[in-house]
């Protein structure tokens, strides 16, 4: 590690915007990135990990969209150890002013002669090569041997004197396939530091996979020998079966601090709301037992707990409801309140509107406001988060009808403004009113897509509460997502639907262009 580092201090590297998002159906566009990473720099993480940016148009925009505008954590972005990789990922960064380079290869034998079909002598000098190259353009660079736990250790540290050699600044082990064990983990990165005195010079750093549920415990056995930089995604998003979860690393490190003596910069108070926004983003919920953000991670059920809970909360809680921001939800606007109280409040929440985005919110805020008694943090961040969406979809609804009995199936008619500016209407009976409403849009669009998940949720508890919609549509085996919200459950499952419609076209138009391009 550098002298001059905090020896106690683990550097949390959010990866929520590149391995999170490469989980299936997720599809965030530039705009909805560069919310989450506002926010994961208001969660203080010290790393944002914001794409991959030789993957696509849209990766690269958001990358440079995020380097232009988020502020405190260092932006990297990831490329492969190749010359155009690291040119794209440079140019994605330039404007950030903090700034790293992260790139990688394979090191295991499997990977080195089924996927990158090269040799060992090969990587060696592909290593030597990327790192110098990415050293040319920043002075912040990762280095990654992927696949690193299946692969030969005293390899894996040749392979490592020569990144460090050239320059790269933090070592990132990764257990790509989540298959290594906790002691093992441990044992391999200890074996590094004796094969490679040259690592204290530098960080080293943890990525794990939770194949077999044991990414925490690998990084935590990881930080025990030595590690100062895990690498971890919000609600442990990612490829499979997930990476890390970067809520359980930092709040481990918080809980059990004494026993560890390791901190981090981490503001605690922001994960709940960091949780929820990537969950609605994304799509992707949180299963209720999730450690520190389920729903029921603060709950007690057995008379017994809630007894003892009543008479001093230490008998069955470890750590407070507050300390992951729980109770943020005292903030309370009523439909009187004005525009200077709406700003004030977002403010509070370190969102800062104005002009005409303030006029938007203004104008939402109203709506509902004149619909539910109180307006709570918690809607008004789903609001924000439902606005960033208007005007960003090709399509969008325009009105909707529908006639709903016990005596007959439910009729609808929609219409639905296309890209070129038509409304396009069109009617169909279904099973249930949100079916019909679906077949209508179906009808409407003359787009005939598979319907892969619905859901309805509610922001918060009452029975005025907002009702928070998410689907999931496939078209030419290309998924889109699309969430929103509404006080009415039929308004926020169509909008929803034409959301993930337009994702899910644009996404199939990918698709259809990448098998075209030879
Ligand atoms: O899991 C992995 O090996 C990765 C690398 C690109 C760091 O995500
Ligand atoms: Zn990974």
């Amino acid at each position: 590690m550098t002298p001059s580092r905090d020896p106690n201090q683990v550097l949390i590297f959010d990866t929520t915007l590149r391995d999170g998002e490469q989980s299936p159906g997720i599809s965030l566009t530039p705009q909805e990135k560069l919310e989450i990473a506002q926010q994961l720099a208001r969660l203080g993480v010290d790393v944002i990990e914001a794409g991959f940016p030789i993957a696509s148009p849209g990766d690269f925009e958001a990358v440079q969209l995020i380097a232009r505008q988020v502020d405190g954590p260092i932006i990297t972005g990831l490329a492969r150890a190749q010359f155009p990789d690291i040119e794209r990922a440079a140019e994605a960064i330039q404007d950030a002013p903090a700034r790293r380079i992260h790139t990688f290869l394979s090191t295991s034998d499997i990977h080195i002669k089924h996927q990158m079909q090269n040799t060992r002598e090969d990587v060696l000098g592909m290593t030597r090569a990327a790192v110098a190259h990415a050293k040319s353009f920043v002075e912040d660079v990762e280095f990654s041997p992927m696949d690193a736990t299946r692969s030969d250790v005293e390899f894996t540290a040749e392979v490592l004197k020569i990144a460090i050699a050239e320059g790269a600044t933090t070592i990132n082990i990764p257990d790509t396939v989540g298959y290594t064990l906790p002691h093992e983990y441990a044992a391999f990165l200890t074996r590094l530091y004796e094969l490679v005195p040259e690592l204290a010079d530098v960080v080293l750093s943890v990525h794990c996979h939770d194949d077999l549920g044991l990414a925490v415990a690998n990084s935590l056995s990881g930080i025990q020998a030595g590690a100062r930089q895990v690498e971890c995604a919000v609600n442990g998003i990612g490829e499979r079966a997930g990476n890390t979860s970067l809520e359980e690393v930092i709040m481990l490190l918080d809980t059990r601090r004494n026993e560890l003596g390791l901190h981090t910069q981490a503001v605690t108070r922001e994960i709940a709301r960091t949780s929820r926004i990537v969950s609605r983003l994304t799509g992707y919920p949180v299963q209720p037992n999730k450690a520190i953000v389920g729903a029921n991670a603060f709950a007690h059920e057995s008379g017994i707990h809630q007894d003892g809970v009543l008479k001093d909360r230490s008998t069955f809680e470890i750590m407070d409801a507050e300390s992951i921001g729980l109770d943020s939800n005292h903030l309370v606007l009523g439909k009187h309140s004005g525009r200077h109280a709406l700003k004030d409040a977002l403010s509070e929440m370190g969102i800062e509107v104005d002009g005409q985005a303030l006029n938007t919110a203004f104008k939402r805020f109203k709506e509902i406001a004149d619909k539910k008694k109180q307006v709570t943090a918690m809607d008004l961040e789903a609001l924000v988060t439902d606005e960033l969406r208007e005007g960003e979809d090709d399509f969008s609804l325009e009105f909707f009808d529908v006639d709903a009995s016990s005596a007959r199936p439910p009729f609808a008619k929609v219409g639905i403004r296309n890209p070129e500016g038509q409304v396009l209407e069109g009617s169909f009976t279904g099973d249930g009113p949100i079916d019909a409403v679906f077949r209508a849009i179906a009808a409407a669009t003359g787009v005939d897509a598979k319907l892969r998940e619905f859901r309805i949720g509610a922001v918060t508890g009452g029975d005025d509460a907002l009702g928070e919609t998410s689907v999931v549509l496939e078209i030419d085996a290309a998924t889109g997502a699309g969430q929103a919200l509404s006080t009415d459950i039929i308004d926020a499952a169509a909008r929803a639907y034409v959301r993930a419609l337009s994702t899910a076209l644009r996404r199939a138009r990918v698709v259809a262009e990448d098998v075209a391009t030879p």
